[in-house]
């Protein structure tokens, strides 16, 4: 399996040395449990890259749930065995200090983008994820970070703050990989009973069934009522938004007249599921 670093000093050994040979650096952040959501990142990093980088650290400052972060897996040996096939140059692993050091006091924000959706629904989420990635991108000197369309709002947000703070990372969105039901991998899919899973994989369907409809530029409302609708039927206890969205600002759409995305979020079987798909 690749070698597991734990320190920044050992990692910053390496990629300095890298990076002095002229190799491009490929990083890809994770919070572990890996699946091959993940792995589908390792593979394009692998490719575009000369050296690849997976990072493993369950940030807790991007947990606005204690129950969530508490529940959240944590399967280290699995998930090195899960990297061994794939060739990775290193797994960075941090020890909490290396990220936050005593006394820890700054905080990335990304303004707008933030304010919405998952923003909304988990207030300070995202200012967590900016954080932890501009550190990770900072830290393993990347040339290219690979981030899934799984969490859309989340890879605009890191784009947008690369840009913003000149980080010389370039961010690279990778399509979501999908259980064959239409379930949107996740790691936390593992916390899902059977029964769970059942109803878990009509989000997919329901939101497919919305986007051919919206695609011709019939009204959202309408529309989005029906799905939250069907998304209850189907055994999700809650919904908390159904969306329609620009692809690219993230700007509201009640015609998809432009690029737009489709975003929900519910709860099944006591787990919070996000997806997202084109119109
Ligand atoms: P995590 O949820 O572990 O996801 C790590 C990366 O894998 C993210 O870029 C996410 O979008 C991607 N990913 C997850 N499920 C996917 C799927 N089914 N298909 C494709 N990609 C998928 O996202 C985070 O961790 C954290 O917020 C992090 C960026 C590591 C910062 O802590």
């Amino acid at each position: 399996t690749a070698p597991i670093f734990r320190r920044l000093a050992d990692l910053r050994a390496l990629t300095s040395e890298w990076t002095r040979k002229g190799e491009e650096i490929g990083l890809v952040p994770t919070m572990g449990a890996l699946h091959q959501g993940h792995l589908s990142l390792v593979e394009a990093a692998k490719a575009g890259c000369d050296r690849v980088i997976v990072t493993i650290f369950v940030n807790p400052k991007q947990f606005n749930n204690p129950e969530d972060l508490a529940k959240y897996p944590r399967t280290e040996n699995e998930d090195a065995q899960k990297l061994a096939p794939y060739g990775v140059d290193a797994i960075y692993v941090p020890e909490p200090e290396e990220i936050y050091p005593q006394g820890f006091a700054t905080t990335v924000s990304v303004a707008g983008l933030t304010d919405v959706m998952e923003g909304e629904f988990r207030p300070g989420h995202f200012d967590g994820v900016a954080t932890v990635v501009a550190k990770l991108f900072l830290q393993t000197q990347a040339d290219r970070a690979f981030f899934g369309e799984k969490d859309y709002q989340q890879l605009m947000i890191v784009t947008r703050m690369a840009r913003d703070l000149d980080i010389p990372t370039e961010v690279v969105g990778c399509p979501t990989v999908r259980e064959p039901s239409g379930l949107a991998m996740s790691s936390r899919n593992l916390r899902l009973s059977s029964e769970g899973l059942d109803i878990a994989a009509h989000k997919n369907r329901i939101m497919r069934e919305l986007a051919a409809a919206l695609k011709d530029g019939a009204p959202f409302d309408p529309l989005a009522a029906k799905a939250e609708i069907d998304l209850l039927a189907a055994g999700f206890t809650q919904v908390e938004y159904i969306q329609q969205r620009c692809a690219e600002t993230l700007e509201p759409l009640t015609h998809a007249n432009r690029p737009a995305r489709l975003f929900a979020a519910a709860w099944a079987d006591g787990v919070r599921l996000i997806d997202n798909i084109p119109v």
